[in-house]
């Protein structure tokens, strides 16, 4: 039995249509998550929801607990993730507005706790990480903004920036020239780390703004907030479709 949970990102601090039923406040060998999981029910099904960056303090990106927040999705049961996150467009079609499901990763943070794994198993925990999300969810849920008709990049690579700052022009001219499709911040560890539980993972990505030197526009909250607040509902709806869906994988 699959079971979801969503990690919500900058600007998506709940999961509306859902029927919350009760808030776990868990404490995981790597500290508290970010915010207590909230159970909920939607279309007949067990859902819970986490935000990432916590409320009402706003956690950092390079700051955030990733470690207990996977800990705590995975001990309550959840076996797939749908990760919401705010991103820079780099690619021409990933512009402002339009969703992205990326099918991987380039990971430019560092400094960050990144693993499970402390040498204590006795053994070496070299996961597959060749397909950062997983392949079956990603198809899931460019099934599901298909069925909404929703303008949406259905592959993309997404570049792990450190933050909080934002890119240099010269970065994302790097970033550019890597491959990666958009820029974020919050992606690693969390995908490795949902990995390493055998969580399924992937991620459902709101293009915010143009990555910086790709437009005349100054990079402002402001102008991200706006952004995320009219995608908000397009992922809403996605997830609506998701769960309707059925068993997940
Ligand atoms: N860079 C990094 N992270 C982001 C951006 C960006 O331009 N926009 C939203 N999150």
């Amino acid at each position: 039995m699959s079971c979801l949970g969503v990690i919500g990102g900058t600007g998506i601090d709940q999961w509306e249509g859902v029927d919350i039923v009760r808030e776990h406040a868990l404490d995981t060998p790597f500290g508290a998550p970010s915010r207590p999981v909230q159970e909920g029910q939607l279309h007949g099904e067990t859902v819970f929801f986490l935000q990432r960056h916590g409320s009402p303090k706003a956690i950092p990106p390079h700051a955030i607990n990733y470690r207990a927040n996977i800990w705590a999705l995975n001990a309550l049961g959840v076996t797939d993730v749908i990760a919401v996150n705010a991103v820079g467009g780099i690619s021409p079609n990933a512009r402002a507005g339009v969703l992205v499901i990326p099918h991987q990763l380039i990971d430019y943070t560092w400094g960050r706790q990144h693993t499970f794994d402390m040498g204590e198993s006795g053994s070496l925990q070299h996961i597959d990480f060749t397909w950062p999300f997983y392949p079956s969810l990603r198809a899931r849920l460019c099934d599901a903004v298909d069925e909404l008709q929703r303008e949406c990049v259905t592959e993309g690579v997404y570049g792990v920036t450190q933050g909080p700052r934002l890119e240099s022009a010269a970065e994302i001219r790097r970033m550019a020239n890597d491959g990666c499709t958009v820029v974020g911040m919050t992606a690693m560890p969390e995908a490795a780390l949902a990995a390493e539980l055998g969580l399924h993972y992937a991620s459902l990505c709101i293009v915010v703004n143009a990555a910086a030197g790709l437009s005349d526009e100054p990079l402002t909250l402001a102008a991200m907030r706006s952004t995320l607040a009219a995608a908000a509902v397009a992922v809403r709806d996605v997830l609506d479709k998701l769960v309707r869906s059925g068993q997940l994988t």
